[in-house]
């Protein structure tokens, strides 16, 4: 067969938080059908990149004190760190805020204008007045116009469903800076989708997508695509459209075309790789997409009738995968499954995951549960129990017994016949990405393997003689039935596939590899493969989950369940005054106040207690959950109370030396201030 040109994507990452396990059910299902690629001689590029620009990351790194760029080269390095810790072999790992980005997405936003596809026309949005700047709805907050419900966002209401429009909500504040939003006009460019639709209706059933997703698709297109709003004002990080001024491609408009500057920047390094052949329209090599469900109209409309305007290749196919559940349910911080994956590395394999991941996958859009104990019953069994095993039990005969050396015969011709015929069936399953299916089969192989050892008992042979022919040539066997299982798990397992060509002094294997055997052949010494997952090592890493939040939530707790308003919390136990006198509080100025990177609740305080003997101010560092109701700026130069002996506490996100006090909770938390005049330092009595 003729060897494939096939590039693959995965879906870029945002890059203003970490990687965690849900992104990587995506990430290692691309990799290991890459892998499986490579490993039949196919030509693949495999590119990735931080999707770095929007709102969400311009406010990030303002919360963080830090430029934009600042903030993505920093994610940046930690994203790629990440998927090469999980084995997630990209050619290259980019950014979308590079030259060459900025030129596709020009280029084709020309070609999108040029062809007659781009209107204009003014809209009116809600524009935060304090912070100058247009709310998207998930930054406008307010009472659903429906039930009432408190702080709901400007799209839908989380307490009765009902969906509305952010002009609809009663008493609405932006979450930025909590002023009272107000109307503003703007000129908006939008793509004229619904002039795609009837080519769109044809493509998405060309098979490029699974039935499912075209079915949903299916729903879009027939009850009507609207246009597209690709421009957003200013100010805005990314990239300003050509020709206007304070006018910003909208963040999804350059993304996909993230994947094309990736590939671009790729092509500079490589000789054998030409963008063109890749690209052009008439070009026979194969455009793959890897994505979660939640971005099908992305990639499954906006984006095909982008690169069918501006005159390029549409993809072959988009895979796409479900969300991942833990143990039955949304992953969630304050059990300790939304997980991260420096966090897993840190008590765990990666190889235990991609395994887990591989034996569940299929090559439909349906949620995956990673049930905690499943996983490690799953691996142990599998991985340790069924395939190392082989290994292990013939491993130290042939390397003590026999000097290293695999014996001139095998045993059961049939048996091995059967684990070569199985090549193609399992090749097909990996093709089509039904990954839980092959597994299934590998794993029925392996049993078999281990029957055929346990039958034979080479250890009872050794026993009475332990240069026994039979011992050699069963063992032999045993490692080549056992090294054409890790031709078949080597997509998945690549770490213990190297171990494995280490030790059986084999060159990388490749798919054609389990049709060879070894015979008479020199091998290494056994080293240990992989070990049981410790389910206590589960434990101690959800453990390790949960502790980041529950530090911000005591917090928070703190300052304000002391604190609820009269006639909903009964008044607490009574105390002694001396208890009451053992509290030192004190006036104290807010020096500085800021954003805390990658807290939820929390804003950190430097607080004036004013001078001490020497003359010299006397500060303290407080960490305080009351971010969802003041901004920085507002804070800074107020007076407020704070509890000054309470014993500092470390935590996650540095030393906390005391605290304030508030009233309240969420965006109604409102700081205790004295009156006119208060100095700081006063003890309050
Ligand atoms: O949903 C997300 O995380 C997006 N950053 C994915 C972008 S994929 C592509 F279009 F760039
Ligand atoms: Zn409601």
């Amino acid at each position: 067969m003729s060897q494939r040109k096939i590039l693959v994507t995965n879906a870029l990452p945002f890059a203003n938080g970490p990687i965690h396990l849900g992104h990587l059910l995506g990430y290692i299902q691309a990799d290991i059908w890459v892998r499986f690629q490579r490993m039949l001689g196919n030509k693949v590029a495999y590119v990735c990149a931080d999707d770095t620009h929007g709102t969400a990351i311009m406010l990030s790194a303002e919360k963080a004190n830090v430029t934009p760029e600042e903030l993505i080269a920093r994610v940046n390095q930690e994203h790629a760190r990440d998927f090469a810790d999980f084995h997630v072999d990209f050619d290259i790992y980019y950014t979308t805020h590079s030259d060459e980005n900025r030129e596709l997405a020009s280029m084709i936003y020309g070609r999108l204008k040029d062809a007659d596809k781009i209107a204009q026309r003014s809209i009116s949005q809600l524009y935060d007045p304090e912070k100058e700047m247009f709310l998207s709805d998930r930054f406008i907050k307010g009472e659903c116009p429906k039930c009432g419900a408190a702080d709901q966002y400007g799209d839908n209401c989380e307490s009765c469903s009902s969906t509305y429009a952010a002009t609809d909500l009663k008493n609405p504040y932006s979450t930025i800076s909590g002023a009272r939003p107000v109307k503003k006009d703007s000129t908006h460019f939008f793509f004229k989708l619904p002039e795609f639709t009837d080519m769109l209706k044809e493509w998405t059933r060309s098979g490029v997508l699974a039935p499912q997703v075209a079915n949903k698709l299916s729903e879009w297109l027939d009850s009507g695509l609207q246009e597209w709003d690709i421009s957003r004002d200013a100010p805005y990080f990314g990239f300003e459209i050509p020709g206007e001024t304070g006018k910003y491609f909208y963040v999804w408009l350059d993304a996909p075309i993230g994947y094309m500057a990736s590939f671009k920047k790729l092509c500079e390094t490589r000789d054998d790789l030409e963008f063109g052949d890749y690209w052009n329209k008439e070009s026979d090599t194969q455009l793959y997409h890897f994505i979660g469900k939640d971005i099908i109209n992305f990639h499954a409309l906006f984006w095909p009738a982008m690169l069918e305007t501006a005159g390029f290749k549409k993809p072959d196919l988009i895979s796409v995968n479900g969300f991942l559940t833990v143990n039955g349910q949304k992953m969630s911080k304050s059990r300790g499954t939304f997980i991260m994956a420096e966090t897993y590395l840190n008590y765990l394999n990666p190889e235990y995951l991609r395994y887990y991941f591989a034996a569940k996958l299929g090559n439909t859009p349906e949620d995956l549960d990673m049930n905690l104990e499943d996983f490690a019953q799953r691996v142990n069994s599998d991985v340790v129990g069924k395939v190392v095993n082989i290994a292990s039990r013939c491993a130290g005969f042939i390397n003590k017994n026999f000097d290293g050396h695999l014996g001139s015969t095998l045993e059961v011709p049939e048996l091995i016949i059967e684990f070569q015929k199985a090549g193609s069936e399992i090749s097909a399953l990996f093709e089509n990405r039904e990954f839980s299916k092959a597994i299934r089969l590998i794993m029925t192989l392996a049993d078999k393997a281990n029957q055929y050892i346990a039958e034979q008992q080479p250890w009872v042979l050794a026993k009475e003689n332990p240069q026994d022919e039979r011992v050699q040539a069963i063992c032999s066997t045993g490692l080549n039935l056992f090294c054409i299982l890790i031709v078949y798990l080597k997509p998945v397992l690549p770490v213990i596939a190297e171990k494995v060509e280490a030790f059986l002094q084999v060159d990388p294997l490749s798919w054609n590899d389990s049709q060879s055997l070894l015979t008479e052949h020199e091998i290494a010494r056994f080293e240990p493969l992989m070990t049981r997952i410790e389910v206590s090592k589960i434990e101690e890493m959800v453990d390790a989950s949960k502790e980041s939040l529950v530090t911000e939530e005591q917090t928070e707790a703190k300052t304000s369940s002391a604190s609820s308003p009269l006639g909903k919390d009964p008044i607490s136990e009574e105390i002694e005054f001396p208890d009451f006198a053992k509290v030192d509080l004190r006036i104290v100025k807010i020096l500085h106040a800021e954003h805390v990177d990658g807290a939820d609740k929390l804003l950190k305080l430097t607080l004036s207690l004013g001078l001490d003997d020497s003359g010299e101010e006397l500060t303290r560092s407080v960490f305080s959950g009351i971010k969802a109701a003041y901004t920085p700026e507002k804070l800074i130069g107020m007076n407020t109370v704070m509890v000054a002996n309470l014993k500092p506490r470390q935590m996650k996100f540095g030393l906390s030396e005391g605290m304030i006090l508030a009233s309240g909770e969420g965006n109604k938390v409102f700081l205790l201030e004295p009156h006119d005049g208060a100095e700081p330092g006063t003890r309050v009595t």
